[in-house]
């Protein structure tokens, strides 16, 4: 009987595994979406933290942590189903997700310094990104 639970559980994870593994990425948002709505929301809040000299208290440190895990995804739908344009568009994208990952570590670490140098790496995945694509008002 045992076994036989124990193999069902092994089908379910293995089918579960071929279910996701199905799965292919379809763009549903506009970059102008993403743009406002994901990315700079979160950056927004990076930047204010960083104007009153980091996060103070587990609570911020949970919300930094949190804000460049969402602007890092939001950087990796960038470079999925076509929407990459060209090198400046896919080099931007990848510094933007490894300054939040490195971002995400400090904040783990609750790191002020790796956190504050963090958010020029991201912020100079925004510029190299926009220099070339965004359009100027
Ligand atoms: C891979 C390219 C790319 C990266 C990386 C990128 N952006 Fe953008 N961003 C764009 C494009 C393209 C637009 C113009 C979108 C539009 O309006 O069509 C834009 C527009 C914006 C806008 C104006 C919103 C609008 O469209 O009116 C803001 C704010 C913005 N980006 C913030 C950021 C921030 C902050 C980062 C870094 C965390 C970032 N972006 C990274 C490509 C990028």
């Amino acid at each position: 009987m045992k076994q036989l639970a124990l193999l069902a559980a092994l089908a379910l994870t293995v089918s579960a595994g071929l279910f996701a593994a199905d799965h292919e990425y379809k763009k549903i948002a506009t970059v102008h979406d993403i743009m406002e709505a994901i990315v700079k929301p979160n950056m927004d809040l990076l930047a204010e933290m960083k104007k009153s000299g980091g996060p103070s208290d587990e609570k911020q440190w949970k919300q930094a942590n949190r804000a460049a895990s969402i602007i890092g995804e939001g950087a990796e739908l960038m470079l999925l189903d076509g929407r990459i344009k060209d090198q400046a568009w896919e080099d931007g994208a990848k510094m933007a997700i490894d300054g939040a990952q490195k971002s995400m570590t400090a904040a783990m670490r609750k790191d002020t310094n790796a956190w504050m140098e963090s958010l020029n790496g991201i912020g100079g995945g925004c510029r190299t990104c926009h220099k070339v694509h965004k359009p100027k008002k």
